[in-house]
């Protein structure tokens, strides 16, 4: 479990005080600060947007992992690397030109992640892969924490551990979306490199020790 790194999901934490939260975070075992950004439109939830990504970046120097759940990523990238993320993943369901989004990640000095919802194979990502530094395999329908793992997502982790060694390629496995102490043996056993937990993690159901 050591190797594996948590990425804590700051949507379960206590939006009144977030800066008891990112403590929470530092004190626990969390190594990265998973930032949900949801639009209301991609998914049917909003919640923060840059400037709250902003505000957090001088409180800590844990990895930023900002995870885009909106509509037309490419006209935000910009105000999310100016707001401090290490990470910036979209989904590709809501992007057209995925290289250029991923190349302009890049020119800004970001590491660029690609995310799936449950109902979008692996198999789209084949021209997108040797250009990315992270996959993000949705075990929920986002929008929501708290909800139930679809347990058939996971098997989309092996499958891509398996292309990346076939293929010589080095990006970095993710998962997200009813992590718990119950599932989480089963995503790391498919290959995750990292973890992404709200729910469990903020009511100290999962321990990470
Ligand atoms: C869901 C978000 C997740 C969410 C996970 O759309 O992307 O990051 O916070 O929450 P849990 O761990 O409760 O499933
Ligand atoms: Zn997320």
């Amino acid at each position: 479990m050591k190797d594996t790194i948590l990425a804590s999901s700051i949507l379960s934490a206590d939006f009144s005080g977030l800066e008891k939260s990112i403590r929470y975070i530092e004190n626990n075992g969390g190594g990265w600060v998973h930032l949900d950004v949801m639009d209301g439109s991609f998914v049917p939830n909003i919640t923060i947007g840059s400037p709250v990504v902003a505000a957090l970046r001088p409180l800590t120097s844990l990895t930023f992992d900002v995870h885009l759940m909106i509509v037309n990523p490419g006209n935000h990238i910009g105000s999310f690397a100016a707001a401090g993320a290490d990470y910036i993943t979209f989904h590709y369901e809501a992007a057209v030109h995925h290289h250029r989004i991923i190349e302009h990640i890049h020119q800004l000095g970001k590491k660029a992640g690609i995310s799936i919802v449950p109902s979008t194979p692996v198999s789209v990502l084949e021209e997108i892969l040797p250009f990315i530094d992270l996959v993000l395999v949705m075990t929920v329908n986002p929008g929501f924490g708290g909800q139930k793992m679809i347990d058939s997502c996971v098997k989309k982790l092996d499958i891509l551990s398996r292309i990346r060694q076939e293929r010589g390629l080095s990006y970095i496995l993710s998962v997200d979306g009813g992590i718990n102490s119950e599932t989480l043996d089963s995503v790391i056993k498919a290959g995750a490199d990292v973890v992404v937990s709200g729910s469990a993690f903020f009511s100290g159901e999962l321990e990470w020790k």
